[in-house]
C-alpha cells in the first residue's frame, strides 16, 4: 500500500473522520491555490505581502543591532517570488547574508534560485531538496546567525498540539543566537476571516471538492463529488477555522477493496487555520522557550510576522 492510500483510509477510517490537507495541491488543487491566493477575500498574501514591502527595514534593523551577518534559511521556501522581494529589501539595508531555501521538491527550488538570483545577483544561495524536518538540523549546523523564516501562515494549520511540536523541534535545532520569523494570521471580524474561507465564486468550495476527485483518480475510488458539500467554520474563541466536506446523503464509497460507509450530513474535517492574538503568539512563544521580540503587523491589523527569540 502506498502511503497515500494508507493516511486517505485511516483518516476515513476514524469515528470521526478526516482527510489530510497536505493532499489538495495535486495539479488541479495548485491551480485553485493559485485563484484562492488571488481572490480579493482571501485576505493573507495580500497582508504578507505589504509587511514584506513596507517593514522589511525595520526588520533589517533588528537583525543588524544583533549582528552584522545572517544567514537566512527558510522552510518550505517555495518558488521564492515572496522572499525574492524580502532579502532584496535586506540587501538594500545592508544586511550581509547568505540564503538557503528548503523545500520538498527539486524542481520548485530551480525557480526559487532563479527568482532569488534575479533579485539579488551577488547573493549567495542555497538550495537543499527534501523534507525539511529532516534536512534542517544540518543546515542550521553549519553556521551561526540563522534567521529561520516560515511564511505564508503554515503555522495555522497545525493545531495547538503540532505547533508546540514544531517549535520545540525548531529550539531543539536552533542555535542560542538564531532567530525566527514566523507568520501569523490574526483574529479579527470573524466574518473577514469566515469569507475567506467561503469565496461565493465557489473556489475554495472547488478546492475542498478537489480532494475527493483526487482520491477517485488515484485509488480508483467513487466519491460520488456532487454528493458532497464544502463547509467552512470559524469560532473566534478558539481562533480555530475549519474546513469540512458535508455528506448530502447516507451514502457508502468504495475505495480499493474496502467500503466507507457516510450518514446524511456527516461531515469530514479537511483543514484548519487557526487565528492567533498577540497574546496567544506570546503564550505559544512562551510555552516553548521562545520570546517575541517584535511583532510586524500590517495597516488593517489582519496578520503578523512575528521576530522571536531563543530564550536561553
Ligand atoms: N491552508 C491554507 C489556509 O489555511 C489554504 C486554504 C485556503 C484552504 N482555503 C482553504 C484549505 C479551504 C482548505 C480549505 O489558509
Amino acid at each position: 500500500m502506498n502511503s497515500f492510500k494508507e493516511d486517505i483510509l485511516s483518516g476515513l477510517r476514524k469515528e470521526q473522520k478526516t482527510l489530510p490537507s497536505r493532499y489538495f495541491y495535486d495539479k488541479k488543487g495548485d491551480a485553485l491555490f493559485q485563484q484562492i491566493m488571488h481572490m480579493e477575500s482571501y485576505y493573507l498574501p495580500g497582508c504578507e505581502r505589504e509587511i514584506i514591502e513596507k517593514q522589511s527595514a525595520d526588520i533589517a534593523k533588528i537583525l543588524k543591532e544583533h549582528n552584522p551577518h545572517w544567514n537566512i534559511v527558510e522552510l518550505g521556501a517555495g518558488d521564492g517570488t515572496k522572499t525574492a522581494v524580502f532579502l532584496k529589501k535586506l540587501d538594500e539595508s545592508e544586511v550581509s547574508m547568505r540564503y538557503t531555501a528548503l523545500d520538498i521538491s527539486p524542481n520548485i527550488l530551480k525557480e526559487n534560485k532563479a527568482n532569488v538570483t534575479a533579485a539579488i545577483p551577488q547573493l549567495e544561495v542555497e538550495s537543499v531538496a527534501g523534507n525539511y524536518f529532516e534536512t534542517c538540523d544540518e543546515v542550521l549546523k553549519k553556521q551561526s546567525h540563522n534567521l529561520i523564516l516560515f511564511l505564508g501562515s503554515t503555522i495555522g494549520n497545525y493545531n495547538k498540539e503540532r505547533a508546540n511540536e514544531f517549535l520545540q523541534w525548531l529550539y531543539k535545532g536552533m542555535k542560542k543566537n538564531d532567530l525566527i520569523l514566523i507568520a501569523f494570521d490574526l483574529k479579527k471580524h470573524p466574518k473577514t476571516i469566515l469569507n475567506a474561507y467561503n469565496d461565493k465564486e465557489g473556489i475554495t468550495k472547488a478546492f475542498n471538492l478537489n480532494l475527493l476527485t483526487r482520491i477517485n483518480r488515484e485509488l480508483n475510488a467513487g466519491f460520488d463529488v456532487n454528493a458532497f458539500d464544502h463547509y467552512p467554520y470559524y469560532d473566534p474563541l478558539s481562533g480555530n477555522c475549519l474546513s469540512f466536506l458535508v455528506s448530502l446523503k447516507k451514502q457508502s464509497v468504495t475505495i480499493g477493496n474496502e467500503n466507507i460507509s457516510f450518514y446524511k450530513n456527516e461531515v469530514i474535517h479537511t483543514e484548519i487555520s487557526k487565528k492567533y492574538h498577540l497574546d496567544d503568539i506570546g503564550q505559544l512563544s512562551r510555552e516553548n522557550s521562545f520570546e517575541p521580540v517584535k511583532h510586524f503587523i500590517d495597516s488593517k491589523r489582519y496578520y503578523s510576522l512575528s521576530l522571536l527569540r531563543r530564550n536561553g
